[in-house]
């Protein structure tokens, strides 16, 4: 193996993926495989803690491979696998719930999220554990950085203190991880309201752009964006929905705000909105016809699957045997 650094991080296969994944996140992953050893899971385990339809996740987790890759992600250059071909994920995961403790899981915020107004009867374990398996998943292959968005912070300290706590009982195994902030990653907001963050999970199907949308629907989706009246491109109080537009711009084309303001002086919203409009969809055109190619070649997906999960395994049972011998297991006959 090489001295490159190693990073991981997982997907779950749920939702669409949107522009804001796509600006904010995936083009980052896209330039860090040129100079990181990146491992990136789509977390199949996870996506089980609340209830899946299985024909529906199946394919889910099919075409979320096909999506990344059409996104960039290049198979030769990073590893892209379904975690639960990886049974090491389950395994260290247990290993690690037996260190850690109820008082930890019950404070982590997105489970008191999820679980606000439930009665503790019907809370699934698995939704508790879920930042042990997370856990799992980094430490597995000695990562050294996890790109996360500001919602898995807390689950990404949950990881390195256990890492700690299971070095300092049994002896030196884990890297501790740290959390990766990417340069400048556009944070890009909903269409129907531009205070709010663009979410794949949002119900109104056009505050947000996925990017596998068509040229049509991206067109009319920004023609209907939430602005203003005040009819300038220009940033400032109030604006909110245009500055979101020129983000969107600006990421989509490489231009700055300043140069965007200059092509667009004097010209109204709805020239802007129609060149927005265009950016975007000629931006993702090639990863949507991408897209649908891969799709229509599953024997190409699962070789990218398979030897994805051949290279992650190796790693991965390399840092569970050293695990089990730590923890006092007798080796394999
Ligand atoms: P999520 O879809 O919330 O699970 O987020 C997956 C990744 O995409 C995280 O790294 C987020 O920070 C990023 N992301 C999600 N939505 C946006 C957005 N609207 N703008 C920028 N980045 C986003
Ligand atoms: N929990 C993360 C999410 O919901 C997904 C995830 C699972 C992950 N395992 C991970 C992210 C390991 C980073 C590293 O988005």
């Amino acid at each position: 193996m090489d001295d490159k650094k190693i990073i991981f991080s997982g997907v779950q296969p749920s939702g669409v993926l949107t522009i804001g994944n796509y600006l904010g996140a995936v083009k980052n992953w896209v330039e860090l495989q040129e100079e990181y050893n990146c491992l990136f899971s789509i977390v199949d385990l996870h996506a089980i803690t609340v209830q899946q339809e299985p024909a529906k996740l199946r394919q889910r987790c099919m075409e979320f491979l096909a999506l990344y890759l059409a996104c960039g992600l290049d198979p030769e250059k990073c590893l892209l696998f379904f975690q639960s071909h990886v049974p090491q994920h389950a395994e260290l995961s247990w290993a690690l719930t037996c260190t850690t403790y109820m008082g930890e899981l019950s404070r982590m915020t997105q489970f008191k999220d999820k679980t606000r107004n439930k009665q503790d009867a019907n809370i699934g374990a698995g939704l508790f554990n879920y930042p042990v398996l997370m856990a799992a998943d980094i430490l597995l292959y000695q990562t050294d950085l996890v790109p996360v968005g500001v919602d898995q912070k807390q689950h990404l300290e949950l990881a390195r203190n256990l890492a700690e706590r299971f070095n300092r009982i049994y002896g030196d195994v884990f890297k501790v991880p740290e959390p990766y902030i990417p340069k400048m990653g556009a944070k890009i907001m909903s269409l129907a309201d531009p205070t709010k963050k663009m979410s794949k999970s949002d119900e109104n199907v056009n505050s947000y752009i996925s990017v596998i949308d068509d040229a049509d629907t991206i067109i009319r989706k920004i023609k209907r964006a939430v602005t203003d009246s005040d009819n300038r491109i220009i940033r400032g109080e109030g604006k909110e929905g245009i500055e979101n537009l020129m983000t969107i711009y600006g990421s989509m084309t490489g231009r700055s705000y300043e140069e965007i303001e200059q092509e667009f002086e004097g010209k109204g919203y709805g020239e802007f909105k129609a060149a927005v409009g265009e950016a975007v969809a000629e931006g993702l055109k090639d990863v949507r016809e991408k897209y649908n190619y891969l799709l229509q070649n599953k024997d190409y997906l699962k070789e990218v699957a398979k030897n994805g999960s051949d290279n992650a395994y190796k790693m991965a049972a390399r840092t569970l045997r050293k695990v089990h011998r730590k923890l006092g297991f007798v080796d394999r006959f």
